[in-house]
């Protein structure tokens, strides 16, 4: 195995002596991946990066506000942030295709991308947060595409720009080492998989800024009572789902008609074949009294207990 601390110093000098004077440019989605690969870029050119996040609408709760305060306020990136939220949900108006959804948010984000970019002069050099598995993973053909698996970063084909893949030789487990010899918070280089369309594919149906709140609200709940048991690294994947079903429900003596939330938390070596996750039953209740008491369009709460397969992780 490598030696980080090595991997580090090594990687630094070489893009120095790659970029020189020159731009560059990071598509920063949050994740372990491009999170990992921006700081250490920064590490070795500074200022001469400018990371993009692009706020879709689409986002968890506070994630934009956790990107600011990491890559701007801790490590001093260069960084825009684009408020695309009503141009995204405007796209996506009527488009309830699990498919169609990721395909809609997959080019908006290249669009916004594109415009971002086309407003700074002098870019060469493109930052992708590519590792190992992904390397392997897009040489493999005749794959059965269950999903398409945008991932929102995935960059016009069309540019000029060099590519800059700090992490192409290392498997996950090593990234986040680095992040953490990066000195980068145990927030982001611990993060669970979030998915390039996020919360698209986790409100079905069509989606409404009004559906999204209330996920992201749900979810948040969910997380942070995961996160206080302390179960949030041994659960691989944990999220909430708005099914887009309305059931009765009583408060107060008066019958109410409301949302549902399900519950999905997962264990998995690759994602391939999960297993639901067996959470204490008085910790979901806490959840669901939670969840129910202070979001106020939802009256009812379900377990996902599916494995992969049959059921897939997300649910669109
Ligand atoms: P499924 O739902 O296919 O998910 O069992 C397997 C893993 O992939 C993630 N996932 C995605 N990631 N874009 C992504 O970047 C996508 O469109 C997408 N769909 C699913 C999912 O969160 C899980 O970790």
């Amino acid at each position: 195995t490598w030696n980080m601390d090595e991997f580090v110093s090594e990687s630094i000098k070489e893009i120095k002596a790659r970029v020189g004077d020159k731009k560059v440019l990071c598509a920063l989605s949050g994740g372990v991946d491009s999170s990992v690969a921006a700081v250490l870029v920064h590490k070795a050119i500074g200022d001469n990066l400018t990371c993009v996040f692009v706020d879709h609408g689409l986002l968890r709760k506070y994630e934009k506000e956790q990107v600011e305060k990491v890559f701007r306020d801790e490590f001093h990136i260069n960084l825009i942030v684009v408020d695309a939220e009503d141009r995204f949900l405007n796209k996506l108006e009527g488009v309830t295709d699990p498919e169609q959804k990721r395909k809609v948010i997959g080019e908006e984000f290249i669009r916004v991308f594109e415009e971002e970019q086309s407003k700074l002069t002098d870019i060469d050099f493109l930052v992708q947060g590519t590792i190992y598995p992904d390397v392997i993973e897009s040489g493999m053909d005749g794959k059965v595409v269950v999903k398409s698996h945008h991932n929102v970063g995935g960059l016009p084909e069309d540019i000029n720009f060099e590519l800059l893949e700090p992490l192409r030789q290392l498997f996950k487990d090593e990234v986040r080492e680095v992040g953490r010899l990066l000195g980068i918070s145990s927030d982001i280089v611990d993060r669970q998989p979030f998915p390039g369309p996020g919360l698209g594919v986790r409100c079905l149906g069509e989606l409404t800024k009004e559906k999204l709140d209330i996920l992201r609200d749900a979810d948040y709940i969910y997380r942070d009572e995961i996160k206080k048991a302390g179960l949030d690294k041994e659960i691989w994947q944990y999220f909430a789902v708005l099914p887009n079903i309305r059931s009765v429900g009583v408060t107060h003596g008066e019958r109410t008609y409301k949302h549902t939330i399900a519950l999905r938390a997962i264990t998995t070596k690759d994602a391939m074949v999960a297993k639901w996750y067996p959470i204490p039953l008085d910790l979901l209740e806490k959840i669901s009294t939670r969840i129910t008491d202070e979001v106020e369009q939802v009256n009812r709460v379900v377990y996902d207990i599916s494995n992969k397969p049959p059921a897939t992780i997300e649910w669109e």
